[in-house]
């Protein structure tokens, strides 16, 4: 059994009482699914800057009454100290996920991006201390690398941040550090690189490349790859990083006050990216055989490459990353097929709460 295994097995014999925070978005109601899937209970906090109140509903539909029975939710915002009181008491982890993502936001609205990011992250930190929860684990960045030339990224080579986001990234390491140090507190910061899978969001300005590519190419809409398609990434699909999460609350102190790569160890670029989607899609679209990317500009603050060492996570978390991008690929494909395709005015309707 390897130690996730182990893991799981231990929380389907002991309930805990979790946090998530940002639970209406992507990752943070993954996590919630899994945790409830795990007899756990859970309190979700958001305030819908980001995600949707429909993702939560999904969990409900999938986890079914008993385990939903375990869910509470608040309605709260991490730039309200009282809101992270009250979210932390009684909780035992924490998994704080809430912050305004996306480089190209931060660029437009840095202050707003430091009001959630930074702000919203100390007071996050400073309920959870006041709480005593067990441990803080909290959503970092790889954007966190800058302009470090190194490829794979190691957790200790860092270069200078890019956007503004990086720097809110960088400086919720620096406080979780801080909070270590000065008053004892366990945290760990995982470093994610490019998560994508269900429940992402395809839709406006600011969306990720893989669920804006997907509704691009099963709409026919126009696909626009930034520069000239060889940017490289490591796609990390959601399991991986529900994985780490879970590993990293119940991880011996050893771990404690250190940030992870949480990645496949993989590089992609765009160009072959694109392709593999197109080719995944195919069969069930034919207006793809013709489909054609365009090429725009460079887009402002993107880091050229990336590409973890996960060894950090794996030998001190035990973390295995069970599925590469392909396996992801297929995996959030079929869900976006589900999700968006064929009566997609129909899923809109029902998806604009
Ligand atoms: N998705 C990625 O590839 C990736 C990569 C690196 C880091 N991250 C980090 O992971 C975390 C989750 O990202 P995601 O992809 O699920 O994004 P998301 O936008 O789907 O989720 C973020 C959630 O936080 C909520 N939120 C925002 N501001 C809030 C506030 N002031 N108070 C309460 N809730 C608030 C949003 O409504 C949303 O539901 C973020 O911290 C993000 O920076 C994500």
């Amino acid at each position: 059994m390897n130690k996730f295994q182990d893991v799981q097995q231990h929380l389907l014999q002991h309930r805990y009482h979790w946090l998530v925070t940002g639970a209406a978005g992507f990752i943070g109601s993954n996590l919630v699914e899994a945790l409830l899937r795990l007899g756990q209970q859970v309190t979700g906090l958001d305030n819908f800057a980001t995600g949707h109140r429909y993702n939560l509903d999904l969990v409900r539909d999938a986890v079914g009454a008993e385990a939903w029975s375990r869910f509470s939710f608040i309605e709260g915002d991490i730039r309200s100290e009282a809101d992270c009181t009250t979210a932390c008491g009684g909780v035992d982890f924490v998994l704080h996920q809430a912050a305004l993502g996306s480089v190209s936001r931060s660029i437009d609205n840095p202050a707003m991006t430091n009001e959630v990011n930074v702000t919203g992250f100390l007071n996050m930190l400073v309920a959870a201390r006041d709480a005593k929860v067990k441990r803080f684990v909290y959503a970092a960045s790889s954007s966190t690398y800058g302009d470090h030339p190194d490829l794979p990224k190691i957790e200790e080579r860092i270069g200078n941040p890019l956007s503004p986001y990086a720097v809110t990234k960088y400086v919720n390491e620096l406080y979780a550090n801080v909070f270590g140090r000065t008053y004892g507190m366990e945290s760990i910061g995982l470093r994610y690189f490019n998560v994508f899978g269900p429940r992402q969001d395809p839709n406006g300005a600011y969306a990720a490349v893989i669920p804006q590519w997907v509704a691009a190419l099963i709409r026919n809409d126009a696909l626009r790859i930034n520069g000239d398609g060889e940017t490289s990434r490591d796609f990390c699909y959601i399991d991986n990083v529900v994985q780490a999460n879970i590993l990293s609350a119940l991880s011996a102190s050893e771990a404690a006050n250190q940030v992870f790569n949480i990645a496949v160890g993989d590089q992609t670029t765009l160009n072959q990216l694109y392709e593999t989607m197109r080719g995944l899609l195919r069969g069930q679209f034919p207006h793809l055989d013709a489909h054609q990317p365009q090429y725009v500009d460079f887009r402002r603050g993107d880091v050229r490459h990336s590409q973890a060492d996960i060894s950090k996570a794996g030998t001190l978390l035990g973390y295995q990353p069970t599925h590469r991008i392909g396996e992801g690929l297929q995996q959030a494909m079929a869900w976006y097929v589900q999700h968006l395709a064929p009566s997609e005015s129909t899923n809109a309707q029902t998806n604009k709460q």
